[in-house]
């Protein structure tokens, strides 16, 4: 099929990675292959009130290194705004889209899958840096997450050391341990939780104990947005809804760091690394990761591969059912959390 006008649209909490797909969609699909991209504003808010720009290959010049989105982005679930369907169906129509790319996590893509399946045109691309998306090995913006909750990890084993005090150090992700996970191998931490296994208290208690007495003065504990206590051992912080009925998570190290304190009696310290993960320069794999699956994602549509996504599967891009890639979280695998546990005991 030969492309005319393709749609194009960022949706769900950002990450580094964004702009290179964004790049790559307008070189490959404007620049050589001669369409016209329309980029909605701020994910699918943009679709339902048809808020546009056209985007040239001089939009996306001197782009690939920065972070965010230039075409911004929102947490807008259509279905749940009124006649949210038809209007996107409506905006479709009155741009005279041959079809759409949108670019998203879990909640984005589910919406596209959901309106792939009533016949509009959609391909998708995965990005977040929680990288809990199915079919996919990675996705954009995870390795410059892990990059950045590294170096925070890094900087805080050397002021650890020197007041000898347990630092607690919590990191994004959802309910997918994947960012607690890379960065705490990466960064040596000494325990590090995840959702994917509650964490025993007492057990870490008894670990950093252990440390303190045989090995060292300091420890690094390293734990996920949604890590969960097993039951009864500790609070957790009261989080609200956000407008798709997730909780938001953050802050669970405030109520995990004063208990250790005051179980163990060691000095602890908490950082919350929040939205620093979401920002900054993407790292290389990132940039070209996103590099290639804009590039994939505007063959899927020139291919009619609607309610089809690019991901990265075994090193190469292939393309899945959108409805495989949000079916069900990806979750941290057991041989990894058993690597981790190597360190972590
Ligand atoms: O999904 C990406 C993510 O950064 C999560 O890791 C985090 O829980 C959430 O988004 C934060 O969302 P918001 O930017 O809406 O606070």
């Amino acid at each position: 099929m030969e492309l005319m006008r393709l749609g194009l649209l960022t949706g769900g909490g950002d990450c580094p990675g964004l702009n290179a797909v964004i790049r790559a969609v307008v070189r490959d699909g404007a620049g050589r292959r001669g369409a016209e991209i329309v980029a909605f504003r701020d994910g699918w808010h943009g679709v339902l009130e048809n808020r546009s720009e056209e985007l040239v290959v001089g939009s996306v010049r001197g782009i690939i290194h920065r972070g965010g989105t230039i075409i911004g982005s929102s947490g807008t679930n259509p279905f749940n705004h009124e006649r949210g369907e038809e209007r996107i169906a409506e905006t479709f129509a009155a741009q005279r889209l041959d079809g759409l790319i949108a670019v998203g996590g879990e909640g984005t893509l589910t919406a596209a899958s959901r309106l792939a399946d009533r016949g509009l045109k959609i391909v998708g691309v995965p990005k977040t840096i929680d990288n809990d998306l199915s079919a996919n090995d990675f996705t954009i913006g995870f390795h410059t997450a892990v990059g950045t909750a590294t170096d925070a990890i890094d900087r805080l084993h050397s002021t650890a050391e020197s007041h000898n005090r347990v630092m607690v150090v919590e990191v994004m992700g959802r309910n997918a341990g994947w960012i607690a996970m890379y960065s705490g191998i990466a960064g040596g931490a000494d325990a590090v939780l995840i959702p994917e296994r509650s964490f025993d208290l007492d057990e870490i208690c008894a670990r950093l104990r252990k440390r303190h007495l045989q090995r060292s003065s300091f420890s690094i504990v390293v734990v996920a947005e949604g890590a969960t206590p097993i039951e009864g051992s500790m609070n957790l912080p009261s989080y609200e809804l956000d407008e798709n009925g997730f909780e938001r998570l953050g802050g669970i190290s405030t109520l995990l760091g004063p208990e250790l304190q005051a179980r163990t009696g060691f000095e602890t310290r908490v950082t919350i690394l929040g939205h620093t993960q979401r920002g900054g320069s993407p790292v290389p794999f990132d940039r070209v990761l996103g590099t290639r699956l804009g590039i994939a994602a505007v063959g899927l549509a020139e291919a009619g591969g609607w309610g089809r996504m690019a991901a990265l599967q075994g090193g190469e891009i292939v393309d899945v059912a959108l409805a495989d890639a949000v079916a069900e979280r990806k979750v941290v695998p057991d041989p990894l959390i058993a690597t981790s546990e190597v360190f972590c005991s």
